[in-house]
């Protein structure tokens, strides 16, 4: 089975969890296009939704959901969302697609976070997928050397602007032992917007798509 068709399954499971008349926060990325197709289906069902990119914005409109302001709408009761890697903890890294601050944002604003993929996502220790970091034009080398003390290796993700107008540092090789220790600290270095690192944060509920079906996990 491919690993679309693994996503697919995720995604499809996660409709369960969409109530009538609710604002759902909505991710980005494949496994998140597989979950606004599946949603689009019951659109009718709901008030609308808050997008986390102009990617996943473009997707909504072609399906004629519709997309609200989260300041308009206040805290969430649910977001879906895809990974590039989660652990057994829920404890995820983001921002693959580069719309981490805005999902760490949709995330933070809502009482449920369902996260979507497909098996192959599910690791042992976070860190062999490099680590997104969004960063401010100005600061990115202050950041980079930063990085570098920590033991990683920042890369400038090429010809990448994120949709607030910053830059993206993909950072190889950190040693990602006790993640929402390294979160709190990453996110104290100045000039950085984000780090993809979803710890402090993590998912409520994985829904993990698998060969025999959709394993559902808990922290
Ligand atoms: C987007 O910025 C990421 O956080 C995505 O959630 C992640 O890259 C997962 O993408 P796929 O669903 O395409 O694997």
């Amino acid at each position: 089975m491919s690993s679309d068709e693994l996503k697919k399954r995720a995604a499809e499971a996660a409709l369960a969890y969409v109530e009538d008349l609710e604002v759902v926060g909505i991710g980005t990325g494949s496994t998140v296009g597989y979950f606004i197709a599946a949603l689009s289906r019951i659109k009718h069902r709901l008030d609308g939704v808050v997008s986390s990119s102009e990617a996943t914005t473009q997707q909504l409109k072609a399906c004629k959901i519709p997309v609200l302001d989260l300041n308009a709408v206040g805290p969430l009761a649910l977001y879906v969302d895809g990974a590039d890697e989660v652990t057994r903890h829920l404890q995820m890294i983001k921002g693959g697609g580069g719309a981490l601050t805005r999902e760490k944002i949709i995330a933070a604003a809502s009482e449920q976070f369902v996260c979507i993929a497909d098996q192959s996502k599910l690791v042992d220790v976070l860190g062999a997928f490099p680590l997104p970091v969004e960063v401010i034009p100005m600061a990115r080398s202050h950041v980079g050397r930063e990085l570098l003390k920590r033991g990683g290796q920042p890369v400038l993700r090429e010809n990448f602007m994120t949709d607030n107008g910053n830059l993206i540092l993909d950072v190889y090789n950190l040693p990602i032992l006790e993640p929402a220790k390294l979160e709190a600290e990453l996110n104290n270095i100045a000039g950085i917007v984000t780090v993809g690192l979803f710890a402090l944060r993590p998912a409520n509920v994985l829904l993990l798509g698998t060969a025999d079906g959709v394993q559902t996990l808990h922290p």
